[in-house]
């Protein structure tokens, strides 16, 4: 089986095929000695990917862009390493000529558990590595007709058959860091509450997709990257353009692990709404669950607690989620949420011209410095209700940064050595307790 070095070999090689070529049908470029039920396999596939792509020149999907990257660019690649794996996919990361741009190359993965297993099955090398390519090409038909933010965008691609009758598949994506889930718990709520805002977008862009509602069906925070701060699914080749067919409501059962939810079969002999619910449940399970409700704002618990009801019930479609993250994200931008209460801001002094030294500081959790205590705020008063909060706050600092919902970063220290004079920063002192009542 090739190895890493080969690897890079085939992804550099100059071939460029035509998707005719490559989609021309498995049984042309294979061995009489196919097993049966591998031909059928592959057949099964290779409908499968010419119905999808039928159906996205039909709906006349966005072609790659001017200037998307082929076979030649794969001769300049420079700084190439290992961006990631899945049990059928390889990913690359590397450098494209001229400008060193970074990329993501992906490539059936010989050695994952997909090829692994067909080899064991089949022992027909050949029409393993193109029922595994058959998913990269499906991916690649689905990542050119969607078009949504949360998508990752295809770069480019290369069809390449220099290697007899063997063929290769490499699609070029924009790139991405892998979403680790461990890390993203010990962030700030609203950083976490972002990540499944734009996954509800997502859902209800796929739940109403121009190639009909799409279900993830392995749905699994690994299939999922970070590209520029955005959440966006990359892993495309095992998903249903189709909603389950059926004769009765006994075919529409959706079975998940702790629980199952039935469905109706509507006129149409089809289960009506079972992608959308399935993505859903999943986002439920995999992302909401975890991430949206530990060290949420106190006003936004119950309705929080509301939406994951709603989820981990299914009686919310993608159209209800989205609105209820929406509403949620309005309470929370505009300040809304913040309880009526009497103010501590009177209870400090307000300093101009300071600037503040990089310093350890007292720690709060969880923080967007390492170093120190920073956490984001509405407006002054809301800095002043947490600084007397925290026994440790002697005075905090609005910096200029803000979060994307515009909140202001606002740093809470205890230790005044921590300000020097002569910048432009305003510093709010809290008074000490003595005077406070003279003021
Ligand atoms: N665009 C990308 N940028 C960076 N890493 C990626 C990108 N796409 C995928 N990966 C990483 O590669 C892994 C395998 O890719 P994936 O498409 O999920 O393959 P598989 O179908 O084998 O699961 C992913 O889990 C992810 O960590
Ligand atoms: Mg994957």
């Amino acid at each position: 089986m090739p190895g890493p070095e080969a690897l890079l070999a085939l992804l550099a090689a100059p071939v460029l095929l035509a998707l005719a070529l490559v989609i021309s049908g498995p049984w042309r470029l294979l061995d009489a000695r196919v097993p049966l039920s591998l031909m059928q396999e592959l057949e099964r596939r290779q409908t499968d990917l010419s119905r999808l792509a039928a159906a996205a020149r039909a709906r006349d999907a966005p072609a790659l862009p001017p200037g998307a990257l082929g076979c030649a660019e794969l001769h300049g690649v420079a700084g190439v390493s290992l961006a990631g794996s899945g049990i059928t996919k390889v990913v690359l990361r590397a450098a494209v000529s001229p400008g060193g741009e970074e990329i993501a190359l992906k490539a059936v993965h010989w050695a994952g558990s997909d090829v692994s297993r067909c080899l064991q099955r089949y022992r027909h090398q050949e029409g393993c590595y193109r029922l595994a390519s058959y998913k990269l090409l499906k991916e690649a038909v689905l990542l050119q007709s969607l078009d949504h933010p949360g998508v990752v965008k295809m770069r480019g691609q290369c069809y390449d058959r220099r290697l007899g009758l063997e063929m290769n598949v490499v699609t070029m994506l924009e790139l991405g860091t892998p979403l680790e889930m461990i890390r993203l718990l010990q962030t700030p709520w609203e950083e976490r509450f972002k990540i499944c805002l734009e996954l509800v977008e997502l859902l209800y862009y796929l739940a109403n997709s121009p190639l009909g509602s799409i279900a993830l069906l392995d749905f699994q925070p690994r299939q999922f990257v970070i590209v520029n701060g955005l959440l966006k699914v990359t892993d495309l080749d095992d998903v249903s353009t189709e909603e389950l067919p059926c004769k009765a409501d006994e075919d529409c059962a959706l079975e998940f692990p702790t629980k199952s939810f039935a469905f109706q079969c509507a006129a149409h002999g089809k289960c009506e709404g079972i992608n959308e619910k399935r993505n859903l449940f999943n986002a439920y399970r995999y992302f909401f669950m975890y991430l949206l409700p530990h060290t949420a704002p106190f006003t936004l618990q119950p309705i929080l607690a509301g939406i994951l009801n709603a989820t981990g019930d299914l009686r919310y479609g993608a159209n209800e989620t989205l609105r209820a993250f929406q509403k949620v994200l309005h309470l929370y931008k505009s300040g809304l949420y913040l309880q009526k209460k009497p103010s501590h801001l009177k209870e400090y002094i307000v300093l101009k011209g300071f600037r503040n030294k990089d310093t350890e500081d007292y720690k709060c959790w969880p923080s967007y410095s390492h170093l120190g205590c920073m956490i984001s705020v509405h407006n002054a008063e809301e800095a002043a209700d947490i600084c007397s909060s925290h026994p440790q706050c002697h005075h905090f600092i609005i910096t200029p940064r803000s979060t994307w919902t515009g909140r202001l970063l606002t740093l809470f220290q205890s230790n005044l050595t921590d300000l020097i004079p002569g910048g432009n920063m305003v510093v709010y002192v809290k008074r000490p307790t003595a005077s406070r009542g003279f003021l």
